[in-house]
């Protein structure tokens, strides 16, 4: 099926069924509710859970509008290691810890910027590298000694990209299939035409532990309520979020990955009716609003026209890193000084919102699981994202003990 019909076909598929709820009262709904121990939220929890998904599943690192031309780098540290993006001359992507081969240090000046080299020449001894990892010389090599430079390149990590997202594995060895992982949200992703964004600028959040963070990205229960004074009010006057749909994509029973969905033509009877007067065939992407979540770690609030992609780094048992990056298709260089202003305005307003109202949520949260008050959390059936989410942490946790108990890691 082309792109584009798949696009329509979904987008028809979401409308019909969010005016079916919407006319009978429901919304998308499991079969019970889900039960989660307050254990599962344990800093012993956490580790098990680094293991199992974060050090050995593709992570989605950066998004290729940040590495646009050969020789553009983007350094970070994700848990403990330090990744090293970068576009080689062939304009491919690879990936490498961030330590030189002679000893150790990052390759670039900190373990967190980005930028364009031609070569990476190491702080400390000026070895120099290739943008596609290869040790080009050593400093003083006479005086040094003999190495065989083809040994030394920086170390690879397993880097795929697609449809404007990039994705490493940060254990060096572990090797995966991209296409195979997402299944059919690569379809979803390529709707979203994410190769043409170019990121208009990022906020950088704390919260608490990195499930409690995730959870408020899976559910739209809370919308009314958390954030009755902001988003619930700029979006009550175009979209519901009465009417939520939970769809599922990748090689799980639940995801991992997953689409949530909301009618987008207002809580307002009249408006409704009129909707229901629209040719299917003219259903667009103005009528429904769709968050994806790429498991473990992303949420994209995005469509074709650009929106908020937030990456979630876990770095403790209860404290998250959360990137907001702003996208969209046009050139921030080549816009108005109107439109510009917007743009810091609205990154600005997100961050305050994201923080003000989930994040310090999170740590509330975070303090009512250390208090003994509860021994389960529970999920209710109109919050099909976040269940699927648990599952799907599950699993991998499962598989990763698996695999534990037969030698296998
Ligand atoms: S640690 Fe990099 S050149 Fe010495």
């Amino acid at each position: 099926m082309a792109q584009t019909e798949y696009v329509q076909t979904q987008i028809q598929q979401m409308v019909q069924r969010a005016l079916a709820h919407a006319s009978a009262g429901t919304t998308d709904s499991t079969d019970e509710i889900y039960r989660l121990p307050v254990e599962s939220y344990s800093p012993k929890s956490w580790e098990e859970e680094m293991n199992a998904i974060f050090r050995r599943l593709p992570l989605m690192l950066a998004l290729s509008c940040e590495l646009p031309e050969p020789g553009c780098y983007k350094a970070m540290k994700v848990l403990d290691v330090p990744v090293l993006i970068v576009r080689g001359e062939d304009m491919r992507l690879r990936a490498f810890i961030n330590a030189c081969t002679h000893r150790g240090r990052a390759v670039t000046q900190t373990h967190d910027e980005k930028g364009k080299l031609k070569a990476f020449s190491c702080p400390y001894h000026a070895w120099r590298f290739a943008t596609d990892g290869r040790l080009l010389t050593i400093a003083d090599q006479r005086k040094f000694g003999e190495l065989d430079k083809s040994l030394l390149g920086l170390r690879e990590l397993h880097c795929e990209e697609r449809v404007g997202f990039v994705w490493v594995c940060i254990t060096r060895g572990i090797r995966f299939d991209i296409d195979d992982y997402l299944g059919d949200m690569q379809k979803e992703l390529a709707g979203l035409e994410a190769d043409k964004w170019f990121l208009h600028g990022t906020s950088r959040l704390e919260s608490a532990n990195w499930k409690i963070t995730h959870d408020g990205y899976l559910e739209s229960y809370h919308i009314p309520f958390l954030h009755r004074n902001t988003l619930y009010e700029f979006w009550n006057r175009e979209s519901s979020t009465s009417v939520s749909l939970y769809d599922h994509f990748g090689p799980l029973p639940c995801g991992p990955h997953q689409r949530m969905g909301g009618n987008a033509w207002g809580n307002d009877p009249a408006l409704m009716l009129k909707m229901k007067d629209v040719p299917p065939s003219e259903y667009t992407d103005k009528h429904f609003h769709a968050v994806r979540t790429l498991f473990p770690h992303i949420s994209i609030s995005a469509d074709k026209h650009g929106g908020l992609v937030s990456q979630m780094f876990p770095v403790a048992p209860d404290r998250c890193i959360t990137i907001q990056n702003h996208v969209n298709p046009r050139n921030p260089a080549t816009e108005s000084p109107e439109d510009t202003e917007a743009m810091k305005k609205r990154i600005a307003l997100y961050a305050k919102i994201v923080y003000d109202e989930d994040y310090v949520s999170s740590f509330s949260i975070q303090e009512g699981l250390k208090s003994g008050a509860n021994t389960e959390l529970l999920f209710g059936r109109n919050e099909g994202g976040a269940i699927n989410f648990h599952k799907s942490v599950a699993h991998y946790v499962q598989a990763y003990r698996d695999d534990k108990a037969a030698g296998r890691v």
